[in-house]
């Protein structure tokens, strides 16, 4: 048994974990719980903590094996604080941002989805927050996966999609990317949770570029229907941030966006990131809604 209580954040994802010290070691009990909570809410929400960078990284290190990041994306401030390190920040030093994604909104991705194997997990630690927006929306892959119409499920199931990402844009500013010059992959549509088994809608609308094996058109009406949906309200948590807040989610299996802010407040976030130990499984068209415990 543990101390911790768990309090479902709304119906479409996320738990908050309550009675927990992150400052101090969790012991066996505690992290094995919070990591089932993770798989049964895909987003899991801890408030009111007071971190250094080492102590998130302790936390981090429960779930899996801490990702080291490509330094070559890294700024300095970064470089030197920790190779694992992204700042997500809008903060500058002689007009330079000292960390990464500093400034407006993004659209839905999943962390990492051009690489051959994804970023399983990242978790954030809110140190400065705007007055109002930057805001983080979570989607439920699953819930997307699972409510798509039947027809749709028949087109995409055994298929791939190509994911590609180019540095710098929170965006798509390019109708279609050269894959000769920008980290790319291809994934399931459909991808299968190595620990839950079950089927998540494996898209997004910053990374994903085409559904292979179909027509330009045909790739162009799939991905637009499956960007809407999973955009759909009874998918997604849409999380204002406080100081002191951490969120751990799941990129096998949920997608987030952030809402625009003023450039001229403070934000700055942590980001520690997880490796995954399993290659991405294809995962089948899930046959009837499921519901989320
Ligand atoms: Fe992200």
């Amino acid at each position: 048994m543990t101390d911790i209580e768990l309090r479902p954040i709304c119906d479409a994802i996320g738990v908050e974990v309550l009675g927990v010290d992150l400052r101090e070691p969790l012991d066996p009990k505690t992290a094995k719980a919070i990591e089932q909570a993770w798989y049964d809410y895909l987003v899991v929400l801890v408030r009111d903590q007071d971190l250094t960078l080492d102590q998130q990284t302790a936390y981090a290190a429960n779930f899996g094996k801490v990702a080291v990041r490509h330094q070559s994306t890294a700024t300095k401030h970064e470089q030197n604080a920790s190779n694992a390190l992204m700042l997500i920040t809008n903060v500058r030093e002689n007009g330079k941002p000292i960390g990464t994604l500093p400034d407006g909104e993004m659209m839905f991705h999943s962390d990492t989805p051009y690489y051959e194997n994804p970023l399983k997990a990242t978790l954030l630690y809110a140190i400065d927050v705007p007055s109002h927006g930057g805001n983080t929306l979570f989607s439920n892959s699953y819930k997307a996966a699972e409510t798509l119409p039947e027809s749709i499920k028949k087109r995409i199931g055994t298929k791939k999609a190509l994911h590609i990402y180019d540095y710098g844009n929170q965006n798509k500013t390019e109708d279609s990317y050269d894959i000769s010059v920008h980290p790319h992959y291809f994934h399931p549509v459909f991808r299968k949770h190595p620990e839950t088994g079950r089927s998540a809608l494996f898209v997004s609308e910053l990374m994903t570029e085409e559904i292979l094996d179909v027509s330009p058109e045909e790739s162009r009406e799939l991905l637009d229907f499956l960007f809407e949906h999973q955009a759909k309200p009874e998918f997604v948590y849409e999380h204002k941030w406080r100081p002191g807040d951490i969120m751990m989610w799941d990129n096998r299996c949920s997608v987030h966006a952030r809402t625009d802010f003023p450039r001229d407040e403070r934000r700055m976030l942590r980001r520690i990131t997880l490796e995954d130990e399993h290659p991405v499984f294809a995962g089948e068209p899930p046959l009837q809604e499921a519901t989320v415990e």
